[in-house]
């Protein structure tokens, strides 16, 4: 994000760490809805804070809110799926004014206007990554050392699907890793007890449905294998064969 800005646009950017403020709000936090409530408000009091920390007065908060997001964010016609961070998890005494200009459309119909205005392919082919970040691909408590196990996790296999020369026939590609299950394993000659990594890639249009990726199995392999030497607390990996519907694309 940081490189995205700097690099790109001619906007000062103000850039704030809070994974300690946002770590300690999701203490003892396993219930999905739960986690993304705070995160959303926590969201917006950073927000407020540095806005007013910095002596400006900002009064619009712009969002790259999508036409899903609201969709499944529920209405009065429509059940909710889940509060993504920028629709339902808002506090409702939110000091900003919404600004949306994506609101209407799909990630496609996004990426066409990236294009048109000659945004760099990096952006406009980029994935996409859950408002709520990494906790909502830590199924179970969010703790640093699950943080850092799925930011290793997902390095490999971004890694192994961008040698595999398979970035642009994805939607998404990434790990999860399953903070509130243990299973037994083998190492060396000792017994292990810990936590699994699921690999998940999708193909997409919109991300209204997806299917999963036949991904080779030599990449599944070598996912498999480096995650496992490479990953501190994991001895299990699997892939997920799911479709959307019925499964929804991230885990949470
Ligand atoms: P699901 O898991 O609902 O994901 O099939 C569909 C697409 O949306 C992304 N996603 C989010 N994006 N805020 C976002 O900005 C969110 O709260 C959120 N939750 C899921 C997900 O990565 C996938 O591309």
């Amino acid at each position: 994000m940081v490189a995205t800005f700097g690099e790109h646009f001619q906007v000062p950017l103000v850039h704030a760490r809070r994974e300690e403020l946002f770590l300690s709000k999701l203490a003892g936090v396993t219930d999905p809805e739960q986690k993304r409530r705070i995160i959303g408000e926590q969201f917006i009091r950073v927000f407020e804070e540095i806005a007013r920390t910095e002596g400006r007065e900002a009064r619009f908060l712009v969002q790259g809110t999508l036409y899903p997001d609201v969709i499944e964010s529920g209405s009065r016609t429509a059940a909710r799926i889940k509060s993504h961070h920028n629709v339902g998890g808002l506090p409702e005494d939110m000091e900003f004014e919404l600004v949306e200009p994506l609101r209407d459309l799909f990630k496609d119909e996004v990426r066409k206007v990236g294009e048109e205005l000659g945004l760099p392919e990096e952006i406009v082919r980029r994935q996409p990554f859950p408002g709520p970040g990494l906790a909502v691909r830590i199924v179970g408590e969010v703790t640093t050392e699950r943080l850092d196990a799925v930011r290793t996790a997902d390095r490999v296999v971004q890694e192994e699907v961008r040698r595999a020369g398979l970035v642009s026939d994805l939607w998404q590609a990434f790990a999860v890793l399953l903070g509130g299950v243990q299973s037994v394993g083998v190492m060396g000659d000792g017994r292990t007890y810990e936590h699994p990594v699921v690999v998940r890639a999708v193909t997409s249009e919109d991300a209204m449905t997806a299917d999963w990726a036949r991904l080779p199995y030599g990449v599944l392999e070598r996912i498999s294998s480096r995650i496992v030497a490479e990953v501190l607390g994991v001895n299990r990996v699997t892939y997920d064969i799911t479709s959307k519907p019925p499964g929804t694309i991230e885990w949470e």
